[in-house]
């Protein structure tokens, strides 16, 4: 008989949010005992997690969340409870480079995970549940006003937001169709420590600080809803917890920012935290061709999760903006170690024809 109240399968526990996700529940919950399945892909990274190594309530596991054998293995071996899911191809430039691996990871992985949901818990769904971590992304693009709600209906528009509307979808179906226990939230764009430097704020970060160019794709007049990860975090826990059954929630941070304006901003910083002459970092800022298919605008209406969870990011940008900067600059062989290898080959495809 096992001490642990639950035994929660957290996907994808080596990436950017969900070592976020996992350091919170293993802190908090030492009645639950934490397994983070991950394949350790490009994004993947055991260091996002070395403080957890000795915790008794914490345990890793290296796999694939498409390989349907092993994942019915690790239900038995480790009597799984609850599942949430975060394991996903995640960066929409390189879904555009290579969409199969979206389709795989994002689609078939989920549907995987659910049919063994499906079978080990096999209708016995008390005391179960499977939470699916989704995105804005699959509400496609809002003009100059207006709100994404739990309402909007979906219309994706690129392979990452399209493999991530068709999980969601599939997650729909299995709870209608099979009774799964499920929930799913649907989250705006995440910044903070251990965020690979494919994207957005760690990737103007690494080149400010080497003094490489910014590239802005188009004219930079984009607009994405900021919030901090470690807000996500606190949002799914909450949604684990209290969120209703087959439920939709969207998070965000009421807080849109055109691209232009933000990096401008974290220039700012830059200049600051390097004590460089104030502009030097905004003279890098070189506009480049447009990402195919971009998104126009993001903004994300999370009044349900307010009003129904209770749940308020903590943190206001500028602040979270600051915190973010210090941990890049103060964990410089982190990102040292991650934009080594592989990430030179990709940097140099995706940037070339720019
Ligand atoms: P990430 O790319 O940093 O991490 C993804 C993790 O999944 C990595 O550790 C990787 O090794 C693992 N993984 C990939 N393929 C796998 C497979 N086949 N089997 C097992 N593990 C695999 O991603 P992230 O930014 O932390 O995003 C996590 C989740 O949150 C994703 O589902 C994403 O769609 C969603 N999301 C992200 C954001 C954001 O701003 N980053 C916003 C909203 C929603
Ligand atoms: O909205 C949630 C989504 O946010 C998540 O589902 C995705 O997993 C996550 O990657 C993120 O997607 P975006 O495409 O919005 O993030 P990214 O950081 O790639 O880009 C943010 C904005 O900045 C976008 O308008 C494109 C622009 N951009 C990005 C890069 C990498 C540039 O102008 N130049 C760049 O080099």
């Amino acid at each position: 008989m096992s001490d642990f109240s639950k035994h929660i399968l957290v996907t994808g526990g080596a990436g950017f949010i969900g070592s976020h996700v996992i350091r919170l529940l293993v802190h908090k919950y030492h009645d639950y005992h934490v397994i983070n399945l991950d394949k350790l892909t490009y994004a993947g990274n055991l260091e996002n997690l070395k403080d957890l190594e000795d915790a008794p309530n914490y345990t890793f596991v290296k796999g694939d969340i498409t390989d349907a054998e092993f994942i019915l293995e690790l239900f038995r071996d480790h009597d799984i409870t609850d599942v949430i899911h975060l394991a996903a191809e995640s960066h929409v430039d390189r879904s555009i480079l290579n969409p199969m691996e979206f389709i795989m990871t994002n689609v078939v992985g989920t549907v995987v995970l659910m049919n063994a949901a499906k079978a080990y818990w096999s209708g016995n769904w008390n005391g179960h549940r499977f939470y699916h971590v989704s995105t804005d992304e699959v509400y496609g693009s809002l003009g100059e006003t207006g709100f994404f709600t739990e309402e909007t209906s979906y219309d994706p528009h690129s392979p990452y937001s399209a493999s991530k509307a068709s999980s969601d979808h599939f997650v729909r179906a299995y709870h209608d169709t099979y009774g799964l226990p499920v929930v799913i939230s649907n989250c705006s764009n995440n910044y903070g420590s251990h965020q690979f430097p494919e994207k957005l704020i760690p990737l103007f970060i690494h080149n400010i600080t080497n003094n490489k160019p910014l590239p802005v794709y188009g004219d930079g007049k984009y607009t994405r809803d900021w919030l901090w990860v470690n807000d996500h975090a606190r949002a799914i826990d909450v949604i684990f917890h209290a969120g209703k059954n087959g439920s939709t929630y969207n998070i965000g941070g009421f807080n849109e920012w055109q691209n232009i304006d933000l990096i401008k901003v974290l220039c700012k910083v830059m200049d600051t935290k390097l004590n460089r002459e104030p502009g030097s970092s905004e003279k890098l800022i070189t506009y480049v061709k447009d990402r195919p298919g971009h998104d126009l605008r993001y903004a994300i209406d999370s009044t349900k999760l307010k009003e129904e969870l209770g749940w308020e990011p903590s943190l206001q940008f500028e602040e979270g903006l600051e915190k973010t900067v210090d941990w890049y600059l103060a964990n410089e062989t982190w990102l040292n170690n991650v934009t080594s290898g592989n990430y030179k080959a990709y940097y140099e495809t995706q940037y070339a024809q720019r």
